[in-house]
């Protein structure tokens, strides 16, 4: 036999010499969800190991990151119901405990890529991404907030904005005001194509923000975000990004659009980030603990798919779990 594929797997060695994808910490990036006060440390409920803490919690947990080599956080918050209101004003409040955090964070630990998320729903009362007017959700009003936040955002030291929202314009809108306001270093990573996916559930529980059940408004967030048949339809959104002066284009839920991220990174130059969200997560961690699977084969496994399929940035609530691993590991 002239050709055996097999020779090129006799070995750990010689694996290690053919293998075509690799996946470490700095490809990571971690999500947080902060609430205000002392002492707190609530574990999601759909989504165990991963917890809402408050701020004094929020920076040992990121020291204990740093040590194992993970800089990179995404960052969101828990607003209380007495902060919401339809225009999402506290998420550019000067009292707002989630942009001081970040300020807190980045003195004590420069070093970080602090990332936030830029979308109304945690600070609305209608639980929407952008502002809802006559049971719809007005894309050109909404962007104004969008920019304010954005701005809130960068002056309060994170290093890229990620608007989540899937309003038209967004990303140009947010361009402009920051760097109005003098912010030309921050960077955004855009959520491009983010899908109307069943997937986001145990975030919307970590931060009480799915949206509200009453009358004119709207159940669900098919009119903004992607329809999970569509795959060039991502084309145009990436493209858009692209003009309007994205850094970064991500595709989200991350495992069942792999075909997407391929996609994406076949026909576009920036660095594709996959989110790989809460109910993706929330699977695996159901499936291992009930002995089902191993995790620790399942779960690096999983994240190396993501990158095989094309992301350079890989947003996963693993990502502490796979720093702890590949120490054990090596
Ligand atoms: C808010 C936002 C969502 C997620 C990230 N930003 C939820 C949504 O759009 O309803 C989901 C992340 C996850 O499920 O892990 N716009």
């Amino acid at each position: 036999m002239l050709k055996r594929p097999r020779r090129n797997r006799v070995s750990a060695a010689v694996r290690g010499l053919v293998q075509e994808t690799h996946l470490d910490c700095s490809h990571l990036v971690l999500p947080l969800f902060l609430i205000d006060g002392i002492g707190q440390r609530i574990e999601v409920a759909s989504l165990p190991g991963t917890y809402r803490l408050s701020p004094d919690q929020v920076l040992p947990e990121i020291e204990s990151c740093m040590k194992l080599g993970l800089t990179n956080f995404i960052m969101f918050p828990a607003v209380p119901d007495l902060d919401k209101d339809k225009m999402a004003t506290y998420s550019y409040h000067p009292d707002n405990f989630y942009l001081k955090t970040a300020s807190e964070i980045k003195k004590r630990f420069p070093e970080t890529c602090l990332i936030s998320d830029v979308a109304m729903d945690p600070y609305s009362v209608d639980g929407h991404d952008g502002v809802v007017k006559g049971g719809k959700i007005v894309n050109d009003e909404t962007l104004p907030i969008l920019a304010k936040m954005a701005v809130a955002q960068a002056a309060a030291g994170f290093d890229l904005l990620g608007p989540s929202d899937m309003m038209d314009g967004r990303v140009g809108a947010i361009r402009s005001a920051l760097d109005e306001a003098g912010f030309t270093d921050t960077g955004i990573m855009a959520y491009t194509a983010k899908y109307a996916s069943a997937f986001y559930g145990p975030f919307r529980d970590a931060l009480d923000s799915a949206p509200r059940d009453a009358e004119d408004i709207p159940k669900d967030k098919k009119t903004y975000q992607m329809n999970p048949a569509n795959k060039r339809e991502a084309l145009i959104e990436a493209e858009l990004d692209e003009a309007e002066g994205a850094d970064f284009l991500m595709v989200k839920p991350a495992l069942n659009y792999l075909d997407v991220i391929h996609l994406l990174k076949e026909n576009h130059r920036l660095p594709i980030a996959a989110y790989h969200v809460s109910g993706e997560c929330a699977m695996l961690t159901a499936a291992c603990r009930n002995g089902w699977l191993d995790f620790e084969r399942a779960m690096p496994e999983t994240l190396l798919s993501i990158r095989r399929a094309g992301a350079d940035v890989i947003i996963t609530y693993f990502a502490k779990d796979y720093a702890l691993l590949s120490l054990k590991g090596s």
